[in-house]
C-alpha cells in the first residue's frame, strides 16, 4: 500500500489520523460520483483565485503560470473523458486539486492558500447554478414564443372559458394561452432575482473566519463576472455566512417548483382538451403514446409525465429548506446533500421546458423553414362547447344593467330565462324575443347580438379582456418584451 497522499484518504487530512477510514463510510462520505459535474466551475474558480494569489505576490508568477497550465491540462483530460475520478479523492475539489499536483508539483499544493473547501464549494455551486439559471431563461423564453405565434394563429378561435370547470363565459384560445405566457413571464423575472442574489463570491472566507493571508476578493469576484450592472463586485460580507448558507439554491428550488406548476396547470389542460370528451386539440404524434393493449388509444404521455414531475421538484423543494433547518453555524456536511436535488430539479426543469416549447410551438423543418408539429386546434369543437352552457348569460344582465335594470335584479330575471331555455332544451338566444319580454319588457330585438359568443368576445374590450383585439395588443407587448 502506498502512502501517496492521494491514494490513501487517510493520509489525505494528515498525520494525526491513525487508521484509515472505512469503505462504508467511504462510500457514505464522497461526493465525487455526483458532484464531478461541477469541474468546470471549480477549475474556473481557481484560476481566478491562483491568478489573484499572484497579482497579490502569495505565490510566485512561475507557480500561477505551472498551475494555469495544469489545471488547463486538467480540463482538457475531463472535456475527453480520459480522467480518472477517484472514489478516495471523496469529491470533485480533491479529485482536480490532486491530478494537478501530480503535473504541476509542489505549485499545485501553492493554490489552496488561502482557501478552504468550503468558500471552494459554495463558489463552485454558485458559478454552475448562475450559468443554468441563463439557459434557463432562454428556454422560458422559447417556450413563451411557442405560445405567442398559438395564440396568434388562434385570436379568433372560441372556447368556453370554465370556473369550476363548468361552462362559465366564452373567451379567446388566444386569450387563454396568454395567460399562461404572464405565467412564465413571471418565472422568467423570479429567476432573474434569484440570478442576482445567487452570483455572489464567497471566496475568501475560507473555512469559517476569512484569512490571514491578504487576498483581493473584489479582483477575484470580478475575474468570475460576479458583478451587478454597474460592475461593481459583488461579494459575501460576512464568512460565516458565506460558506454556510445556501439559500440561494432553496430561493432557486422554490422559483422552479413554482415554474413546474404552472407548467402542471397547463398539463392538465392539454390533457382535458385531447380527451374525446373535449376534442378541443390534438398533440403531434410524436409526443403521445399508444397503448399495448387498447389500439385506438393516443396518450398524452408528455404533458402527464409533466404534471407527475412537478409533484417531484417540489420535493426537491422541500428537501433543500429541510437541509438548511437546524444547521448550527457555520459550516457543516449536511450542505454536501444540496447537489443531488439542485441537480435534479436543473434537469428536471430544463427537459420540461425544452419539450413543452417544441410540443406547443412545433419546429421549424430545416429542410423549408416550415413550421411541423405543435398543438392543432378543432376550432368548431372548441365553439361548439362554448354555445352550450349559458356562457353568454352575464352578457344578458349586463345588457339589462346598460338600460337601467341594477345588477342583482338583471342576474335574477337572467337566471329565469336561463331556467326556462333549460326546461326548453335550448339555448338562451333561441328563446323567442316574446318569452323574453316577459322577463323583462325593456328587452329588444337587439338582445340577439350580445347573446352571440363573438357578441360577447367584442364586448370585453378593456385591457387584459377577452376581446381579440386586446389579445392582440398584448401578444405584440409580450413580442416586444421578449425581443
Ligand atoms: N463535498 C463537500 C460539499 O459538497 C465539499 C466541502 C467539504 N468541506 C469539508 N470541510 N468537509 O459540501
Amino acid at each position: 500500500m502506498t502512502h501517496n497522499q492521494f491514494d490513501n484518504k487517510s493520509q489525505a487530512w494528515s498525520a494525526l489520523f491513525s487508521e484509515p477510514m472505512s469503505d462504508l463510510v467511504k462510500r457514505y462520505t464522497a461526493s465525487v460520483f455526483f458532484d464531478k459535474r461541477l469541474w468546470r466551475a471549480d477549475i474556473a474558480g481557481s484560476l481566478a483565485h491562483a491568478e489573484m494569489l499572484c497579482a497579490q505576490n502569495i505565490i510566485s508568477p512561475e507557480d500561477h503560470e505551472a498551475i494555469k497550465q495544469g489545471l488547463n491540462a486538467v480540463a482538457a483530460e475531463i472535456e475527453a473523458g480520459k480522467f480518472e475520478w477517484k472514489l478516495d479523492l471523496e469529491d470533485v475539489h480533491l479529485n482536480i486539486e490532486a491530478r494537478l499536483t501530480q503535473m504541476a508539483g509542489d505549485a499545485g499544493k501553492r493554490l489552496h492558500t488561502g482557501r478552504s473547501r468550503n468558500d471552494q464549494v459554495a463558489t463552485d455551486v454558485r458559478l454552475w447554478l448562475r450559468g443554468e439559471i441563463d439557459l434557463i431563461g432562454e428556454l422560458l423564453r422559447d417556450l413563451q414564443i411557442a405560445l405567442l405565434d398559438v395564440a396568434d394563429r388562434n385570436l379568433d378561435v372560441i372556447l368556453p372559458g370554465f370556473t369550476h370547470l363548468q361552462v362559465a363565459q366564452p373567451i379567446s384560445f388566444g386569450h387563454h394561452l396568454l395567460a399562461y405566457v404572464e405565467m412564465f413571464s413571471r418565472d422568467s423575472e423570479r429567476m432573474s432575482e434569484v440570478r442576482r442574489r445567487t452570483n455572489r463570491l464567497p471566496l475568501g472566507a475560507a473555512a469559517l473566519a476569512g484569512t490571514s493571508y491578504p487576498l483581493d476578493r473584489e479582483r477575484v469576484a470580478r475575474s468570475l463576472g460576479m458583478v451587478d450592472d454597474h460592475g461593481q463586485a459583488q461579494i459575501c460580507q460576512n464568512s460565516l455566512d458565506a460558506v454556510s448558507d445556501r439559500d440561494f439554491a432553496v430561493e432557486f428550488a422554490a422559483a422552479a417548483a413554482l415554474c413546474m406548476v404552472h407548467i402542471s396547470r397547463l398539463s392538465e389542460e392539454l390533457v382535458l382538451w385531447m380527451s374525446q370528451n373535449f376534442s378541443f386539440i390534438k398533440i403531434a404524434d410524436r409526443f403521445t403514446t399508444g397503448s399495448s393493449i387498447m389500439p385506438q388509444k393516443k396518450n398524452p404521455d408528455v404533458p402527464e409525465l409533466a404534471r407527475g414531475k412537478a409533484g417531484r421538484v417540489v420535493g426537491h423543494l422541500m428537501g433543500l429548506i429541510t437541509l438548511m433547518k437546524g444547521q448550527p453555524l457555520a459550516y457543516n456536511k449536511d450542505n454536501q446533500e444540496d447537489k443531488e436535488p439542485l441537480f435534479d430539479t436543473v434537469d428536471t426543469l430544463k427537459d420540461t421546458l425544452r419539450i413543452f416549447a417544441e410540443m406547443i410551438g412545433g419546429q421549424a423543418n430545416p429542410a423549408n423553414g416550415l413550421i411541423e408539429g405543435g398543438i392543432s386546434v378543432n376550432a368548431k369543437a372548441m365553439e361548439r362547447a362554448a354555445s352550450l352552457g349559458y356562457a353568454t348569460a352575464t352578457d344578458l344582465a349586463d345588457y339589462l344593467v346598460k338600460k337601467g335594470v341594477p345588477f342583482r335584479d338583471a342576474h335574477e330575471t337572467v337566471a329565469h330565462a336561463v331556467k326556462t331555455a333549460i326546461s326548453r332544451q335550448i339555448e338562451l338566444s333561441e328563446l323567442p324575443l316574446e318569452i323574453m319580454q316577459q322577463f323583462n319588457p325593456l328587452i329588444e330585438a337587439d338582445v340577439f347580438n350580445v347573446l352571440s359568443l363573438r357578441g360577447s368576445l367584442q364586448s370585453r374590450d378593456v385591457t387584459g379582456g377577452t376581446a381579440p383585439h386586446q389579445v392582440q395588443l398584448q401578444i405584440a407587448s409580450h413580442r416586444a418584451r421578449l425581443e
